[in-house]
């Protein structure tokens, strides 16, 4: 790839990169004909199958977007990143982690065996279904809008508006959830639940249903990458010790039974969503050579075709190509 003293931030070198980008997600979108789009959620079968869009916002400011960037969809289990991160900053990180542990199942996002099945007594990890509604509990507030109000402020301060959310989205999960219901009786059953059943199913639903864009997502994952701070403003955005949290749940969980693949390939922190959205995160990099986004950047994925575990099929071919070529693996 780049080697010696090239200068990425002149435009020659940027639109040099910008064709790489542009021909790899040409190439990757044949990949989505090996996926399916989510079903089980109505609404989201009406996404387009061979849709692929990238987005990357280096800590530099060089922004490389390419495929279908406008699509707006829902954020669903990356809203998870979002609400530990809210969860952390109202309770604390050890409040939170003596409730829900940071261990990869290794089985599907909405398994309910772990519950039953260890001795944890509290779900294996915040990314989870199981996890992630305890969490959306744990949120301060009476009613879903003063739950989800700081996780919105958040967003707002991190992607410069305030998002919404997709209405049509959460009614079509609302009205089919069973699973989650059944994961959220459980928990109500053992004493994880911090809220009242019908206002944490409510919100979690509705924090899944927020819509967002690669756009977005790529400044999630700067914000992270950048150990929580703002790199144009410098202002601390995530504390860095919830950051830090966040970044190591997401390496070993945020892919879920592919998470071990995806750490081991790849080598990024990065969590999926069943609507085909993936945001991921590469920090600075120690070796001085010339590689594109060498001191950090935020990436954002969608791709809505999924591989049989829920992750976008072709979003993760794509990021395992980029972070090969650029050298975008922490390890
Ligand atoms: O709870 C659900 O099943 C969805 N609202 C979110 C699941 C999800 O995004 C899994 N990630 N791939």
């Amino acid at each position: 790839m780049v080697q010696g003293t090239v200068n990425l931030n002149t435009q020659l070198d940027r639109e040099w990169i910008q064709e790489y980008v542009d021909d790899w997600v040409r190439f990757y979108r044949k990949a989505t004909k090996e996926g399916k789009v989510a079903t089980y959620i109505p609404v989201l079968a009406e996404a387009n199958p061979e849709h692929l869009g990238i987005s990357i916002h280096g800590k530099n400011g060089m922004v490389i977007s390419s495929g279908d960037v406008d699509v707006v969809f829902t954020i669903q289990s990356i809203s998870k990143v979002l609400t530990f991160i809210v969860a952390c900053m109202e309770r604390g990180v050890s409040y939170v982690l003596d409730r829900v542990d940071v261990e990869p199942t290794g089985e599907a996002f909405n398994s309910i065996m772990h519950l039953e099945m260890k001795s944890l007594n509290k779900p294996f990890n915040p990314f989870v279904n199981a996890g992630a509604i305890t969490v959306t509990s744990m949120l301060e507030g009476k009613n879903s809008q003063e739950k989800l109000n700081p996780v919105f402020d958040l967003l707002e301060k991190i992607v410069g508006y305030r998002p919404i959310i997709n209405q049509q989205v959460f009614k079509s999960e609302d009205e089919t959830s069973a699973r989650n219901r059944a994961i959220g009786y459980y928990l109500l059953e053992t004493g994880l639940l911090e809220s009242d059943l019908g206002v944490t199913l409510e919100t979690y639903f509705k924090q899944c249903s927020i819509e967002t864009t690669v756009n977005d997502l790529a400044r999630i994952g700067l914000i992270l990458a950048n150990d929580g701070l703002d790199p144009e403003s410098e202002e601390e955005i995530i504390p860095r010790q919830i950051a830090r949290t966040t970044k190591a749940l997401m390496l070993t969980c945020g892919m879920y039974d592919a998470s071990g693949k995806f750490a081991t390939y790849v080598g990024i922190p990065a969590k999926s969503g069943v609507s085909g959205g993936i945001v991921a995160l590469a920090p600075p990099r120690v070796r001085p050579m010339q590689f594109p986004f060498i001191d950090g950047c935020g990436i954002g994925v969608y791709g809505p075709a999924l591989e049989d575990r829920g992750n976008s099929i072709a979003g993760m071919k794509l990021l395992k190509h980029i972070a090969s070529q650029w050298d975008l693996s922490i390890f």
